[in-house]
């Protein structure tokens, strides 16, 4: 259960649902809500799919795994989004950057299949050290990205030594009409948004829960704020009076107090009360001092794979 905290005392109202949402909104606790409860990403050591796994593409690939009565469907969904934005673009010699979260781990898993399969040289920088899967079946578990990488045998590195990303493939919160997106459920907005951010093409994978018109139609926990701790107070202040809404001060679920993020700091989530100009607003709390980043990412993600609950993957694009 979450604790109150001191800020959250202050600013952690329960936010009533806006219009046309279904339920209310609840903290985010270092997790997201999509937590399945049967769903299960595997590791290496444990898999669920079958060792060596030679399926080529997302529809092969369902073939070859259990059906939506031993997967649930939203992580069949993740599955067929992850495999089929590794098909389409991982090539030879790339420098891949390595989202964080559950649905990543399905991209991963196929990288790793065609770097055996095909040889491949690839370099892959991470987004998080640590991502704790909001999944029941993982309660206690810990998905580390950069373990991730480690443990499928995929060659490490970092933005010092590989400063340009040919690619970067990340999951989201949510996508809206205009493939902007909310991310940070998982606590990892900063990185992540550093690695997409130097990557010549940003591709997210998603199951179809997180397509939306409009930021906050699905997705009812806020804007993830990553912060300075000694600027929380004003930071929320500053956010709610200008904007409104309201912001939680994210508490850890497993651990006393707030959750730390892999930077050391702390994180708001703002649910905000109406559709804003994101692009506008987003730029606006970033410059507040105290701010590091927020899990809006606006014009950032050149094409979006959901994978649907038939089995099929509904690609979305931006005209550049
Ligand atoms: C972590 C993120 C994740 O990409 C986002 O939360 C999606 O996670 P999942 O793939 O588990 O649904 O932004 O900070």
């Amino acid at each position: 259960m979450q604790r109150p905290g001191p800020f959250s005392t202050l600013y952690g109202r329960v936010l009533a649902p806006l219009p046309g949402r279904a339920g209310g909104a609840a903290s985010g606790g270092g997790g997201n809500s999509w937590g399945v409860p049967g769903s299960h990403v595997q590791l290496p050591g444990r898999s669920q799919f079958g060792a060596g796994s030679t399926s080529t593409g997302a529809r092969e690939a369902n073939s070859v795994c259990p059906g939506p009565s031993a997967m649930s469907k939203a992580e069949e969904a993740k599955k067929l989004a992850g495999r089929a934005a590794v098909e389409n673009h991982v090539r030879n010699n790339q420098v891949l950057g390595i989202g964080s979260g559950s649905t990543i781990v399905h991209a991963v898993q196929r990288i790793a299949e065609r770097v055996k399969q095909e040889n491949l040289n690839l370099v892959c920088i991470p987004t998080s050290f640590q991502f704790t899967h909001p999944s029941p079946s993982l309660q206690d578990s810990h998905i580390l990205a950069r373990q991730l990488i480690l443990q499928y045998g995929l060659t490490l590195s970092d933005l010092d030594r590989h400063p340009e990303i040919d690619l970067a493939i990340d999951g989201a919160d949510e996508v809206d009409a205009d493939l902007n997106l909310i991310k940070g459920g998982g606590g990892c907005l900063t990185q992540e948004k550093i690695v997409a951010g130097n990557a010549s093409r940003f591709i997210v994978i998603a199951d179809f829960r997180k397509d939306s018109k409009n930021l906050g139609d699905q997705w009812h926990k806020g804007i993830p704020i990553e912060v300075i701790p000694m600027a929380c107070v004003p930071v929320s202040r500053t956010v709610t009076q200008k904007f409104g809404g309201v912001i939680e001060l994210r508490m850890a679920v497993n651990k006393a107090g707030p959750v730390v993020t892999d930077n050391g700091n702390f994180i708001l989530d703002w649910k905000f009360d109406r559709v804003h100009k994101w692009s506008e607003v987003n730029t606006a709390i970033k410059m507040i001092p105290g701010v590091v980043d927020t899990g809006l990412f606006i014009n950032m993600a050149e094409r979006v794979y959901f994978g649907m609950q038939d089995g099929s993957v509904n690609m979305r694009e931006k005209p550049f």
